[in-house]
């Protein structure tokens, strides 16, 4: 089905100016970017994104490493939108993503995995709502 998920490119690939790369592999997949902004979040913010990890023992080192420069994010549509962005993302943990996924070839460690992709039909429909309004999605039909 035709499917919307929400991605973000992280500080640390920001910061190894790979945001373009990171855009042209999903383009090359067939997603398309229908909504798009560069921020820096707030603590508040990415507490708030990542509220389901609140009790994991990485969370303080999540929110610090996420609001430690800007980030991009993205809604991503196209078939198997969600799936396809986790193929295209590897594993969480760039020491176990398979070659030639964005977190092997940018990734330094499981903190600084260079992107978050949505893990659920459930959690994009969310984490789109989270940074965009319907009025900032631009289908392009
Ligand atoms: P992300 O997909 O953004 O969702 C939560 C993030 O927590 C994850 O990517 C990792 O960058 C980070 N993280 C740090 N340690 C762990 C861990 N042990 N398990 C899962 N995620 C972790």
């Amino acid at each position: 089905a035709n499917e919307r998920t929400l991605s973000i490119i992280k500080p640390d690939a920001v910061a190894k100016n790979v945001i373009g790369e990171i855009y042209s592999r999903f383009e090359k997949a067939g997603l398309q970017i229908v909504a798009a902004k560069m921020m820096h979040l707030t603590q508040e913010q990415a507490e708030g994104f990542y509220a389901e990890h609140k009790e994991r023992p990485f969370f303080n080192d999540l929110v610090a490493f996420m609001t430690s420069g800007p980030v991009v994010v993205q809604a991503l549509e196209g078939e198997g939108a969600i799936l396809k962005n986790r193929e295209l993302m590897g594993a969480t943990n760039p020491k176990e993503a398979e070659a030639g996924t964005i977190r092997a070839d940018f990734a330094s460690s499981i903190d600084a995995n260079a992107v978050h992709g949505s893990d659920s039909a459930a959690s994009a429909e969310r984490e789109v709502a989270y940074f965009f309004n319907d009025n900032e999605i631009c289908p392009r039909g």
